[in-house]
């Protein structure tokens, strides 16, 4: 579903975040990306979304060889994929509701479609009740459930999430944490770059480590520790 083929990423500024990584992360998998802050995990998710470009190697999605995607093919890579961020992003002068609703509406369904799915979305996440909510009438977690819904609400193959529990505490990371496991137990392929030890260290997926650019670990049942 995913592959890296020898890939290094340069920046403009000439720092090199990724060498020679090459993985394979299969269709339904749950990964963790982890490694110290500038090991390039980021990076890594970024390739996939296509918000880079690897400099060399080759970066398969679905044997979609995303160096070679024309420009007016990546919306319809992304289309495939829900994306969550540390920082949630919520319009913030749109309802729970509209959030979810707005990224069906900007994929072209129709009304019907929408009526239907956002409020079976804000179920799964456990936020039904607070679907006429504005971003800040919610807490951190809650509005982070929002993002995770307006990810999955398009029924993407693949859920790439970068430090989604960054800014919470350690319950309401929890809580977040096992949502992506639910979403992924539905059938979703999930990619997670995390710092949250405890939680990597509790659900024992499989781990993909990075330092310095390199992958330097992959277990299919790993901890966030690096094995000395
Ligand atoms: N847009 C960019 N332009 C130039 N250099 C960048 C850019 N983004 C990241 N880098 C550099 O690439 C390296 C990898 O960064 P990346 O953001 O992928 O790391 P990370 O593992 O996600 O770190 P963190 O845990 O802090 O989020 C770092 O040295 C960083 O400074
Ligand atoms: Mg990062």
């Amino acid at each position: 579903m995913i592959e890296f083929i020898n890939v290094s990423k340069v920046y403009a500024n000439g720092v090199t975040a990724l060498r020679d990584v090459s993985l394979h992360i299969g269709r339904g998998e749950f990964v963790f990306l982890v490694g110290p802050s500038g090991a390039g995990k980021s990076t890594l998710v970024r390739l996939i979304y296509r918000e880079e470009v690897a400099t060399r190697g080759i970066v398969l999605v679905d044997g979609l060889n995303l160096g070679r995607l024309r420009r007016r093919d990546v919306p319809f890579l992304r289309r495939q994929m829900g994306v969550v961020f540390q920082d949630f992003k919520l319009l913030p002068n749109r309802t729970a509701y509209e959030n979810v609703a707005f990224a069906m509406f900007v994929t072209g369904h129709t009304r019907r479609q929408i009526r239907r799915r956002v409020p079976e979305v804000l179920e799964l996440v456990g936020l039904a009740h607070k679907a006429d909510a504005l971003p800040s009438e919610l807490s951190g977690g809650e509005q982070q459930r929002v993002a995770v819904a307006r990810a999955v609400v398009n029924y993407p193959k693949i859920l790439l999430a970068d430090e989604p529990t960054g800014n919470l505490d350690p319950e309401t990371a929890w809580g977040i944490m096992e949502l992506l496991v639910e979403i992924n137990r539905r059938g979703t392929t999930v990619v997670v770059a995390t710092h949250a030890q405890s939680i990597v260290n509790a659900l024992r997926r499989r781990v993909i480590r990075l330092e310095g650019g390199r992958v330097i670990g992959d277990e299919p049942q790993g901890v966030y520790e690096r094995a000395i």
